[in-house]
């Protein structure tokens, strides 16, 4: 197929996509909903500011380094053919540490625009810690991200508030920028309400994240993961503003407004419009469909299928 007709079937694609419309929210609404809705205290006023979204695929334990090349491949493939601007949507891939050297090494001689992240950092420089990989052999593997505290690791390996804080404050450290991800439990939601334990995970973080440290904050409720579920457009943006207001109240004007925080939980082609045109929801945190290159391919051209956009 010549690059010419690859670029009109995709563009036949995206223009089936057009029609997609996101599910109106009582078709939606399966998302469990807190008893009672969190009353607004006073609305603050956020910083007004363009931010890059960011489309992130977190591969989790999935393709090995042969399988790794060959999707990032296809998916570039992909994206060149649909043209698209890497400036406009950044795009970062975080494949298994076994990965890292083969995908950077494929990013470098093909000179692709796709961001390399890992999905677990060590809180320690270097020594005695086996098994553990440290943000310096990221920085050297030219990652720009490292994911913290996803809600596998805080419940599947024990780890703490303090401990993602402690990565954080490692990836910074290395000049490699921290995804930290925030999230509530159906149990949490219904006892606490959607936005207080996002908050309270994000300010534990950020105390021991350095001022000034750039970083990315990822909203996952664990309920939404790997669910099919996923939150609302309009559950997404409530928790999205309340933890940029608690990043205005921990860190300032420009850091609420230049942070990035994306959704993440069940995030499809077919859903991804609906979280782009909230106003603090800035990119996805995709899992189970970044694993497709086609997919991914479709949800980080979001743009083509918002409507009206
Ligand atoms: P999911 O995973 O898209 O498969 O729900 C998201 C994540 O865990 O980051």
């Amino acid at each position: 197929m010549s690059n010419e007709s690859q670029n009109e079937a995709q563009d036949a694609e995206l223009v089936t996509d057009d029609t997609v419309e996101v599910a109106p929210l009582a078709e939606q609404d399966a998302a469990p909903a807190a008893d009672e809705a969190a009353e607004p205290v006073e609305p603050v006023e956020l910083p007004q500011v363009e931010r890059t979204p960011l489309i992130a695929g977190n591969w989790k334990m999935n393709l090995d380094h042969l399988q790794a090349i060959a999707f990032v491949q296809k998916l570039s493939w992909a994206l060149k053919d649909a043209r698209h601007d890497y400036a406009d949507v950044e795009v970062a891939v975080f494949p298994p540490f076994t990965d890292l050297r083969s995908v950077q090494t494929l990013l470098a001689a093909d000179k692709l625009s796709l961001k390399l992240g890992a999905q677990d950092v060590s809180p320690h420089e270097s020594g005695a810690y086996t098994g553990d990989i440290s943000a310096q052999f990221l920085a050297k593997l030219e990652a720009a991200y490292v994911i913290v505290g996803h809600s596998e690791r805080r419940h599947g390996h024990g780890e703490d508030d303090a401990t993602v804080g402690a990565k954080a404050r490692a990836a910074a450290a290395a000049g490699v920028t921290p995804v930290i991800c925030v999230g509530e439990t159906a149990e949490d939601l219904a006892e606490h309400g959607a936005a207080a334990i996002p908050v309270a995970q994000l300010e534990a973080a950020l105390a021991e994240l350095p001022k000034g440290a750039e970083f990315v904050l990822a909203y996952e409720p664990v309920w939404a993961i790997g669910s099919g579920q996923a939150a609302t457009p309009e559950q997404a943006e409530a928790v999205a503003r309340a933890l940029r207001e608690a990043i205005l109240r921990a860190r300032g004007e420009e850091a609420a407004g230049s942070t990035r925080i994306l959704y993440g939980g069940s995030v499809t082609s077919q859903n991804i419009a609906g979280f782009m045109r909230q106003p603090n929801v800035d990119g996805a945190l995709v899992g189970g469909a970044s694993l497709k290159s086609d997919e991914f391919s479709r949800i980080i051209q979001f743009k083509k299928h918002v409507t009206g956009a």
